[in-house]
């Protein structure tokens, strides 16, 4: 199918989801799975992996919900190649107007020894129950032999023929560990149409994992031996070093169109969108200098390629910021700017906001233009993911005050919380204002969890910039990021704490079985 039917066509199978949340810290709450598959349909993303039903009540709801309300994008779930794991994945995606099971089991030497403790001929007997199996839920079926670059050839070869015998209509080559090397890679996937004889009758995907940075320069390598479905996250998110990055993939096949002949039906211009939200609903900044997404990756420092740029944008850029969704004005906006305005800029920014959230972004824009005397769309846009998937949170600030200074007084902090609906009140001292709030939080709601990481940075230039703070927090081996803005570095500090702790909160109740990898 892969090398016949649509030839040159790639299809984005998108995991933000699922592998991008086993990013450590990634956790995302329904409402903010529903948003992100929300974004990614609209923007045109062929297959949207929702979750893996089976590992926890959330994974079920988040596919359940998502399979319900997607209409125009496959929706995925992943299930091992166990009959309760695929049973439970069919019943999530029951509602499904394009339903797809992906089911998995590890097909290298050392994880079939080590992990599963299965002989090769019995995880060949387990492709052939799964996948027929999971037909007969669906007749869209993708099965991938996990730690695929590792895996010995000619067993790869015989799960492959069987898994396409018994109904998989999407075939998918993990490189799990991060570990091939683009030639090495495309020579894989070159085998299996070489070799399998039944190759044609399936579309072969991929799926990288950046552990050595080559996650993309892999997928597109593979695309090149015939690959037709590129299994990707917004941002590069997911487990370790995570996978290749949707917006990369896409934006090198646009641009590359000479060399590297295939399209996406990706609407690009909606991909700064999608990384704003996930970077802003899991709390994971995105580098500055990280490839069409970061903050830099149009912005021309030196004098000589400024003057470049001037003259002809395609001196120094590859590729318009408008194409990714970047938009050239950023006329400041300030507190006489009204409604009309904020709201075209919202559009011009890809926000779509319903007309209660658009009221409650356009009072705490201007309550920032109260504080701060030119809004820049950086601002806006931190505006409003700090409000992303806040309605369901268990704790909300109230009010802060902080004292601190140069004298010998122990700086303190006095918080107001609402827990649960109830107003709480307190005072704490500690080692800095920021210990002295965050203890004032573990007073009023306590908690075991250790700080991990505690990150500012200013939004935009000046004094009255606006903080961005990235806090990760860690319980019983579970973590969770935040993200706050304000132009108050203590408020944005606490709204941080508190996104996190509430992601905490959320993730407390879920449980995994055991041994549940992918
Ligand atoms: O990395 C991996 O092998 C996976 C599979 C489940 C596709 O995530
Ligand atoms: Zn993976």
């Amino acid at each position: 199918m892969s090398k016949t039917n649509e030839p040159d066509r790639v299809f984005i199978f998108d995991t933000t989801l699922r592998d991008g949340e086993q990013s450590p810290g990634a956790s995302m709450n329904l409402n903010e799975k529903l948003r992100i598959s929300e974004v990614l349909e609209e923007m045109g993303v062929d297959i949207i992996e929702a979750g893996f039903p089976i590992a926890s009540k959330g994974d079920f709801e988040a596919v359940r919900e998502i399979a319900k309300r997607v209409k125009k994008s496959t929706v995925c779930g992943l299930s091992r190649a166990t009959r309760p794991d695929i049973e439970r994945c069919a019943e999530a995606l029951r509602a499904a107007e394009r339903p797809r099971i992906h089911t998995f089991i590890s097909t290298s030497a050392l994880h079939m020894k080590h992990k599963l403790q299965m002989e090769p001929d019995q995880v060949h007997e387990a492709v052939i129950a799964s996948v027929t199996l999971a037909r007969n839920f669906t007749d869209d079926v993708e099965w991938s032999c996990e730690d695929g670059s590792r895996t010995d050839h000619d067993f790869m070869c015989r799960c492959v023929e069987t898994a396409i015998d018994c109904g998989a209509t999407t075939v998918n080559i993990p490189d799990t560990v991060g570990y091939a090397v683009p030639d090495e890679y495309a020579s894989l996937i070159q085998m299996l149409f070489d070799r399998v004889p039944n190759i044609d009758k399936a579309r072969i995907s991929v799926h990288c994992h950046n552990d050595l940075g080559l996650a993309v320069a892999n997928s597109l390598a593979a695309v090149v031996a015939g690959a037709r479905q590129v299994e990707c996250t917004v941002n590069g998110l997911g487990e370790r070093a995570g996978n290749a990055a949707m917006e990369e993939i896409v934006m090198a096949l646009r641009t590359r169109q000479d060399h590297i002949p295939y399209v996406t039906g990706v609407r690009t211009e909606d991909i700064m969108k999608a990384s704003r939200l996930v970077s802003a609903i899991t709390g994971f900044l995105v580098q500055p200098n990280k490839a069409i997404v970061g903050a830099n990756a149009f912005a021309h420092e030196a004098g000589i390629h400024q003057d470049g740029v001037l003259k002809h944008a395609g001196t120094y850029e590859i590729m318009t910021p408008e194409s990714v969704g970047l938009t050239k004005s950023n006329i400041v906006l300030g507190k006489h700017s009204g409604r009309h305005a904020f709201r075209r800029r919202l559009g011009e920014l890809g926000y779509e906001l319903g007309d209660n959230a658009i009221e409650d972004a356009f009072r705490r824009f201007k309550d920032l233009a109260d504080k701060k005397k030119e809004i820049f769309n950086e601002d806006i846009v931190a505006l409003v993911d700090d409000s992303v998937g806040h309605a369901d949170h268990r704790v909300r600030l109230v009010a802060l005050e902080v004292l601190c200074g140069t004298k010998h007084r122990p700086p303190k902090a006095e918080l107001e919380l609402e827990i649960d609906g109830e107003v709480k009140r307190c005072k704490a001292t500690g080692d800095g204002p920021v210990d002295a709030a965050f203890n004032a939080i573990k007073q009023l709601f306590p908690h075991d969890a250790n700080l991990q990481l505690f990150q500012v940075h200013a939004v935009t230039e000046g004094t009255d910039a606006q903080a961005e703070v990235s806090v990760r927090l860690e319980e019983k081996g579970k973590t969770t990021n935040g993200l706050g803005a304000d132009t108050d570095t203590m408020v944005a500090s606490v709204k941080a704490y508190i996104s996190a702790l509430n992601k905490l909160v959320v993730k407390r109740e879920k449980t995994e079985p055991p041994a549940l990898s992918a």
